[in-house]
């Protein structure tokens, strides 16, 4: 398709393309732990004012490429922020993440949700991919992230992050119809969104099914995998040269079933040995990750070893190195820079 020469490092990785060194992005890698971020946040304490307001979503998005030069430029946005266009009020409370207004519960509730209509909802997503690709022309890769139907409805319906999911199981396992219903209208909504935000700019899309790892196996094929199947399906459907990543937390027990989720990239934690990871994953799934983010509280020595080992267990094909969840916001910075010079000098290390 004549798409190979001028394609970012990252993008022609996750199509499958040789590249002399695995690309390297950070899962949150824009936030607290930079300086930059804690600066901007005292000027703009709200998230949803940091997310919403173009130029200073825009700003924070580029403040990781400024620093470290990234092979993927991630949207600075939240897996919640479209839940206000269905119909689901919420807000991001300082230290506690997501809070659901009135969380959703009833079958009047799921009746009342609305379709999502991007453009006329949340037009700053287009307003900030746009800025984001033109910012970074082929030196990166732009990337949009959605959150997947059972991790979304775990915030819609426990109202905020919970250690036990006790709401969301009880209706799982007591009357599960009304839970089907609101994964089916978020699988279709998300879907929407993730189109929307390809045909804004971002050249990656990443589904966060955060706490899928939650779910036994037995339920994650009820509950989780079908509706990542649902998302995944619409997306390709339009958008069939898109490459899709699906990340679960805790991804040990679920493995296989992620790698039949029809995402292109499986997120691997670190709880999986990546040569183990690559074994039960088979040779044609691309992987991410999968360094534990509490390596980068070690020496360099300590980091550029653990580097070099998850090169080479996951081998010279389909591998997009990053930690296999978000970057915890005490972090050194200096050790977020010398995590990206070492994983850029790759093909002279190894
Ligand atoms: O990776 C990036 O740089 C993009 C930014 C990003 C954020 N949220 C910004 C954010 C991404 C990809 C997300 C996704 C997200 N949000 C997930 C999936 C990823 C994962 O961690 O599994 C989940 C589960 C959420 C829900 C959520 N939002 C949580 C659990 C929290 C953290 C609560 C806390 O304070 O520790 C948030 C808030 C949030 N979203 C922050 C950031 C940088 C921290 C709050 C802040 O900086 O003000």
């Amino acid at each position: 398709m004549g798409l190979t020469s001028t394609a970012p490092h990252l993008l022609r990785a996750a199509r499958g393309e040789i590249v002399d060194r695995p690309p390297v992005w950070m899962m949150r890698q824009a936030g607290r732990y930079m300086k930059a971020y804690r600066d901007l946040r005292e000027k703009y304490p709200s998230f949803r004012d940091r997310s919403e307001i173009p130029d200073v979503a825009i700003e924070v998005s580029l403040q990781p490429w400024k620093a470290f030069q990234p092979d993927g430029v991630i949207l600075f946005s939240d897996i919640v922020t479209p839940l206000p266009a269905l119909g689901i009020e919420m807000d991001i409370a300082e230290g506690k993440g997501p809070i659901i207004h009135a969380p959703i519960r009833t079958q009047a509730q799921v009746d009342a949700l609305r379709p999502l209509e991007p453009e006329a909802a949340m037009p700053f997503i287009k307003t900030i991919l746009q800025a984001l690709r033109q910012e970074v022309g082929d030196k990166s890769t732009v990337l949009g992230f959605v959150g997947a139907p059972w991790t979304l409805a775990a915030y819609a319906v426990e109202g905020k992050g919970s250690k036990t999911y006790s709401i969301i199981k009880n209706l799982a396992f007591s009357d599960p119809t009304i839970l089907h219903q609101l994964l089916a209208k978020l699988a279709d909504a998300i879907a929407v969104y993730a189109r929307y935000q390809i045909d804004s700019g971002a050249q990656v899309v990443q589904l966060f099914d955060s706490w899928a790892g939650q779910l036994s196996p037995q339920d994650y094929d009820t509950f989780a995998l079908p509706y990542q199947r649902r998302v995944f399906q619409q997306i390709k459907q339009t958008h069939p040269d898109t490459p899709l990543i699906l990340l679960v937390s805790g991804s040990a027990g679920v493995l296989e079933r992620m790698g039949q989720s029809g995402a292109d990239i499986v997120t691997v934690d670190w709880t999986v040995d990546m040569a183990d990871a690559r074994a039960r994953l088979g040779k044609q799934m691309k992987v991410q990750g999968n360094l534990d983010p509490g390596v980068l509280y070690g020496s360099k020595d300590f980091i550029r070893d653990r580097i070099i080992d998850t090169v080479k267990k996951a081998g010279n094909w389909g591998h997009i190195l990053n930690l296999g969840h978000g970057v915890l916001p005490d972090t050194p910075e200096e050790n977020v820079a010398f995590f990206f010079e070492t994983a850029k000098q790759l093909n002279a290390l190894v």
